[in-house]
């Protein structure tokens, strides 16, 4: 008897993996620049794989915050996401910049959803934020050349 239920969840994830693959298959279609984006409520995105927000601080809050929170202090929980707030690894601007491009584990690479001035913004954002006092520059031209 206990093997039923335990068939039953693996024919559902069966399906449900193969929704996903549908549904990633659709995403990949090419769109146009102008097409709306479905599911982008707050106009976050310009089209399904770029962020919209022109500053730094306003990436953050969109597209950094929800893992990291609003004060960059992380958080723990059903994962683990590190604090910004007074990271000592960020003293390098090469560290946040290569994370933010590449991804880490849990860190999407969400640098292939900006433009080179963005990534540029945003790292140079956190760096001074937080009680960070980085002030050097990380530049669109380092950026370009992770990519
Ligand atoms: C989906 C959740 C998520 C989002 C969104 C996210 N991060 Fe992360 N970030 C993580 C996780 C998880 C780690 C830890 C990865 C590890 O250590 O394995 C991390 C690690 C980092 C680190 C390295 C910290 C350290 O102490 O080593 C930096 C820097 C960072 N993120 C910056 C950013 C920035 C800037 C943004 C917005 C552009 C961002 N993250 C958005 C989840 C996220």
């Amino acid at each position: 008897m206990k093997r039923i239920p335990t068939m039953i969840l693996a024919a559902s994830a069966t399906l449900a993996c193969a929704t996903i693959a549908a549904s990633a298959g659709a995403q990949s279609t090419p769109r146009q620049a102008s097409a709306p984006v479905a599911g982008d409520a707050d106009g976050a995105f310009v089209t399904a794989s770029r962020f919209s927000q022109p500053t730094g601080q306003q990436l953050y809050a969109g597209v950094c915050a929800g893992c990291h929170m609003p004060d960059g202090r992380g958080a723990q929980g059903a994962g683990f996401y590190p604090a910004l707030a007074r990271n000592g690894k960020l003293a390098s601007g090469g560290y946040p910049l290569y994370v933010v491009m590449k991804g880490m584990n849990g860190m999407p690479p969400l640098g292939e959803m900006m433009t080179d001035q963005q990534v540029a913004d945003v790292v140079n954002y956190v760096r001074v934020s937080f009680g960070n006092r980085y002030r050097d520059k990380v530049t669109p031209a380092e950026v370009q050349a992770l990519r």
